[in-house]
């Protein structure tokens, strides 16, 4: 790589980053197609984020991606937001032109393209419930509720995130109003009429890796299993799921394919997805 002063800059902003397998993937993808950019982890303190997004503005970035705990909180900086990621309220792609910045939300998009592919299966007309009501599964459930699930239950251990996540829902798409909040006391009968399964906590990621937000017990045949989480790859939910037979569906796609639909709003390229597989899961195996 010959970095120059026509190299254009993409970044990561989130806090802590020390774990994050985007800057592999995307510098792979610009190095594959020869492309001048290169892709930066830039971590913040909440203390300096206006700061530093005025920084970005007047430096020589063509956009970067957002993660925990900013997604949020990066929508005041915005000059334009994406209609799905206004809706959403949350923001993981930034494109800059002219010092101008515009908020995209791809997290939904990379879920809903992980799950056709690795369940063989579309969410039209599937019943899902969805563990969690943070950054993860406000972009799942949107992306759910787009697509035509039947119903949407959001169970959260806080039980207030779970209503104002079901309420947005309900609000901004009166014609899809089939999203039930409700409490972890509540899962095993909301789980049993469901088709679809998802994880959008953090229990199970590493270290914490013999954990699972899901007794094993609630889990049948039919059900298909899903995680947000990529690290490890195999989640105590998903290995519990497959040994009851489940269809089970990763997390690491889901987070290779926000990374291609990001790579394609910063570059206007198709994205090289054979690649940006190979990066991740060499990085994981080495990690
Ligand atoms: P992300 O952007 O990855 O979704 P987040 O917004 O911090 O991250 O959300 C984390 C989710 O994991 C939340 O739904 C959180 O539940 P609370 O809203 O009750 O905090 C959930 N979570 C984290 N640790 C958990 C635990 N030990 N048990 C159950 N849920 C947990």
């Amino acid at each position: 790589m010959n970095i120059n002063v026509d190299t254009k800059l993409i970044g990561l902003l989130g806090y802590p980053l020390a774990h994050s397998l985007s800057p592999v993937m995307h510098n792979a993808a610009f190095e594959e197609y020869e492309l001048n950019n290169i892709y930066l982890p830039i971590q913040v303190l909440p203390e300096n984020l206006k700061t530093v997004v005025n920084g970005i503005k007047k430096m020589n970035f063509s956009g970067f991606n957002v993660t925990i705990p900013y997604k949020i909180k990066i929508i005041k900086y915005m000059d334009e937001i994406d209609d799905y990621a206004k809706a959403i309220g949350a923001v993981n792609t930034v494109i800059i032109n002219n010092g101008l910045m515009k908020g995209y939300n791809t997290d939904g998009i990379g879920f809903l393209r992980s799950f056709e592919e690795f369940a063989g299966n579309k969410i039209d007309g599937k019943k899902v419930f969805i563990v969690g009501a943070g950054g993860a599964a406000r972009a799942i459930a949107f992306a759910m509720a787009m697509n035509n699930a039947k119903k949407i239950y959001i169970c959260n251990r806080t039980f207030e995130k779970s209503e104002s996540l079901s309420n947005d829902i309900n609000k901004s798409m009166p014609q899809c109003s089939h999203t039930v909040p409700m409490s972890f006391d509540e899962m095993r009968e909301a789980i049993n009429d469901s088709d679809v399964l998802i994880n959008c906590t953090s229990v199970g990621m590493h270290p914490n890796i013999e954990l699972s937000p899901i007794d094993k017990k609630l889990l049948f045949r039919d059900l298909t299993v899903c995680d947000a989480i990529y690290n490890p790859s195999k989640t105590k939910l998903l290995r519990d799921a497959e040994e009851i037979g489940c269809k089970i569906v990763l997390g690491l796609p889901m987070l290779v394919y926000q990374g291609v639909e990001a790579f394609e709003l910063w570059t206007g390229r198709k994205a090289p997805v054979d690649t940006m597989f190979q990066s991740v899961e060499k990085a994981l195996k080495n990690n």
